[in-house]
């Protein structure tokens, strides 16, 4: 097959969710369509379950699981699909962040009874900002829930997006009979009184026929004709193009438990979602066709077992064909790398691979010579962006517990972060740092791994931040500027990066910090040109 037809069939997307929505179901259904897997129960849930958080076990079995599904592919109608997996755990929510900086679409899941949640609204607009081709999976119809247009309004005005309904469910929870395809032009009907089994497609394009009654009763029939009259009067009629650009997000209904309207999805999801898309780099926007192979690490995962520090660099290759032994320039350490056993993931399994094409995710062994964000290309300086920071939501002083073991601490310290499994800063005062997490559950994996890994032992000391804020001057040489650094001198500190924060112990202190200094502006994110 040639380079181009490669690049066409491949789907690398992404499923996000607020926890207990589906995901993990979803993408067992999916893969039982592939054929990756042969029964359900085979994907392990990667959540960490609730109340789990002391328990060192539940994080181990985390990260052995998460390595095994951090990329689930399989092939479907001819394309090549690649599945990342996001943990969907909130205070792993940066590593969800980072993974969405490699998909070139997604797949939100909302629970039809709950409608849209807190996690779900980070997610997307984190898509929504990037544009990210997004399309809406409504789950659990065999239960009661929302009123579909009631739960359409909630996503449009929760969520910013422009839905349009792709399918539209015949009845709901103990009426549910099943899915009108919008897309198809047909009827899915569930089967006998447990609704676990599925009736085979009806075509069905004209819903004035009379038949519709006989299939689904005189009031079913009647609704769902004025349902899908509402549909089409109020909502735009799908269009590719705005579905690409992020300007248009068709939704489709079912239940991922019961495999109902998931071939539905799958189908329409091979059909209209996006091959690799061009990726911007600091420098140019780089196209997958381009014959030079470029890639990004968009996550790096420490080895399970702790006598060997090897890790793995999950590369995402943005354009060329990736080869195995050839060498590429690791653009930030300047150096040329091979690799002689890169990993390509299949469903459940890993293997070494010859070659990989763009949207493809490579796995390679690392010694410590990679960071998340780190672009690998045949020579050209390229810098692959989009994997900001975020401001933290927990902030606490980092002591070493062993004299002895300073260096060990520093060195594990210096690649966890790497890793990304939390952010460092370190004070610009007295140079002590300072560990910023999305959860306070990081605050133990740390301490462990840091234990267990690198043989160092901490201790953690509460520091109260609101927020951290990443400093932007119009004017770094300006009197304001300088004013602001020598009143804020005890607040202020510096990222893995070297770039400037601010961390601002209150609403209050930000507000007026806001105020006295107007031409000093303050980011959330680390990514702000
Ligand atoms: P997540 O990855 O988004 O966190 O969700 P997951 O798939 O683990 O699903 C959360 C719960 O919702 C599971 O139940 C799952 O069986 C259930 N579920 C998923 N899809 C449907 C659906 O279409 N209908 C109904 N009724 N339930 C659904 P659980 O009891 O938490 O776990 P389990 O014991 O079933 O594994």
């Amino acid at each position: 097959m040639d380079f181009k037809k490669e690049i066409e069939r491949r789907r690398t997307f992404g499923i996000i969710s607020h926890p207990d929505a589906g995901k993990t179901t979803l993408t067992e259904k999916l893969l039982l369509f592939g054929g990756a897997i042969q029964e359900a129960g085979a994907v392990k849930s990667n959540k960490i379950k609730k109340g789990a958080t002391s328990d060192f076990m539940e994080i181990e079995r985390q990260r052995g699981i998460s390595v095994a599904t951090s990329v689930l592919a399989f092939i479907y109608k001819d394309k090549k699909i690649n599945i990342l997996d996001t943990p969907g755990h909130k205070d792993f929510a940066e590593d969800t962040f980072r993974t969405l900086t490699a998909v070139d679409s997604v797949i939100v899941v909302i629970d039809v009874a709950k409608g849209v949640e807190e996690q779900t609204e980070k997610l997307v607009e984190v898509c929504r900002m990037r544009n990210i081709p997004m399309i809406v999976f409504i789950n659990k119809l065999d239960r009661e829930g929302k009123d579909a247009f009631d739960l359409l309004d909630e996503v449009e005005q929760k969520l910013g997006l422009q839905v349009t309904p792709l399918s539209f469910p015949i009845g709901m929870g103990y009426d549910f009979q099943g899915i009108y395809n919008i897309y198809e032009k047909n009827i899915n009907l569930f089967k006998g009184e447990s609704k676990k089994r599925i009736a085979d497609t009806i075509s069905f394009d004209d819903l004035s026929n009379p038949e519709l009654e006989k299939l689904i009763g005189d009031k079913a029939a009647a609704q769902l004709r004025e349902h899908l009259e509402l549909v089409e009067g109020v909502y735009p009629s799908f269009d590719r193009e705005s579905y690409l650009d992020g300007s248009q997000q068709p939704v489709f209904f079912g239940s991922a438990l019961n495999n109902f309207g998931v071939r539905e999805l799958l189908d329409c999801f091979v059909d209209i979602a996006p091959a690799p898309r061009p990726k911007k780099a600091e420098e140019r926007i780089v196209k997958a066709e381009e014959s030079k192979m470029s890639g990004f690490v968009f996550k790096i995962h420490a080895n399970m077992d702790p006598k060997h520090r090897d890790r793995l660099a999950f590369v995402k290759i943005v354009s060329g064909t990736f080869e195995r032994n050839k060498p590429y320039l690791h653009v930030r350490l300047g150096k040329q790398l091979k690799f002689s056993s890169p990993n390509a993931f299949f469903a459940e399994k890993k293997a070494v691979i010859d070659e990989s094409f763009p949207g493809d995710i490579v796995g390679l062994h690392d010694t410590g010579n990679f960071k998340i964000g780190d672009t690998l290309t045949e020579g050209e300086a390229l810098h692959y962006r989009g994997i900001p920071s975020f401001s933290p939501e927990h902030f606490r002083y980092i002591n070493n517990a062993d004299p002895m073991k300073a260096k060990q601490l520093a060195k594990g310290i210096d690649q966890l972060m790497d890793e990304g499994v939390a952010q460092l800063f370190i004070l610009e005062l007295n140079g002590r740092k300072v560990i910023g997490t999305v959860g306070a559950l990081q605050y133990e994996v740390i301490q462990y791994r840091l234990e267990h890994e690198y043989g160092a032992k901490c201790t953690y000391e509460p520091f109260p931040v609101h927020k951290a804020c990443w400093v932007d001057p119009e004017d770094p040489q300006g009197d304001e500027f300088q004013e602001f650094l020598r009143v804020k001198q005890k607040f202020l500190a510096r990222d893995k990066q070297g770039q400037l924060v601010f961390l601002a112990d209150s609403a209050f202190s930000l507000q007026m910090v806001r105020q006295k200094y107007p031409s000093v502006h303050l980011h959330f994110t680390s990514e702000f040109n």
